[in-house]
């Protein structure tokens, strides 16, 4: 069973990684982030609540973040497991998955933390362009797509996010240092933390988490 949380700052590749990881073993990605960004886009009630709160880059609050996570994993794909992308990111949080796991009876089975250092993130950020259709991630100059400004996978044009700014990272990495970054003593006590250095590419990681997930 796959029942997976995908950690690290903002910055890391976890979108990157999230991508391939769900398409090789059919489990769905369930990013917050690309929720949130959907919900904006659409200007729900919630996206509406949401859309400041994410542009300056502050935390969602818990309350309507774990109501969302809920509701999501009690649908019928996550039967055979699924990909938490940016979801715990309190400990609030993380206490309530734990709940949300043995009522629905898919307990989470592993953590993976992916570490790199900060001075690397900003750069990521700053050269990051993403697809609003089908949440693929590149860089200008690291991992750029085939064509410019054209996602690869899906043919629609890519986007630069509001956040991606140097004054929301600050705050994005404040709140991930405040609040994100407990979350790895939190699962390393309870035995489900693996990390994995980020920076050596996006091949390199990818080889190492599917040596892992093939075994789990
Ligand atoms: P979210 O969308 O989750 O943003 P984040 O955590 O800040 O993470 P990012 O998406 O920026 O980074 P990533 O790790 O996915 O990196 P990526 O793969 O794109 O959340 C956004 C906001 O929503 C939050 O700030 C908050 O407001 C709200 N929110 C979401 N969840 C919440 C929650 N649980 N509670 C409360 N609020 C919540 O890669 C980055 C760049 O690096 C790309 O350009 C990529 O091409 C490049 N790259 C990736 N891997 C490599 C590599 N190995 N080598 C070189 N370059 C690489
Ligand atoms: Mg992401």
């Amino acid at each position: 069973m796959k029942n997976i949380i995908l950690m690290g700052p903002p910055g890391a590749g976890k979108g990157t990684q999230a991508t391939d990881l769900v398409d090789r073993y059919k489990i769905p990605h369930i990013s917050t982030g690309d929720m949130f960004r959907e919900a904006i886009a659409n200007k729900t009630e919630l996206g509406l609540k949401a859309q400041a709160i994410i542009e300056r880059g502050d935390l969602v609050p818990d309350d309507v973040t774990v109501a969302l996570v809920k509701d999501r994993l009690s649908q019928p794909d996550c039967a055979n497991g699924y990909l938490l992308d940016g979801f715990p990111r309190t400990i609030p949080q993380a206490e309530a998955l734990e709940e949300i796991g043995k009522q629905i009876g898919r307990p989470v089975n592993l953590v993976i933390n992916i570490e790199v250092p900060q001075d690397i993130l900003l750069d990521r950020i700053a050269g990051r362009r993403v697809c609003p259709q089908c949440g693929a991630s590149y860089h200008v100059r690291n991992m750029p797509p085939h064509k410019e400004g054209v996602c690869d996978r899906c043919g629609h044009e890519l986007i630069q996010r509001k956040d991606d700014n140097a004054e929301s990272f600050k705050i994005r990495l404040e709140n991930y240092d405040k609040s994100t970054a407990p979350l790895i003593g939190f699962y390393k006590e309870l035995g489900l933390l693996k990390s994995y250095d980020g920076t050596g590419g996006k091949a390199r990681l990818q080889k190492e988490l599917f040596e892992t997930l093939d075994n789990l």
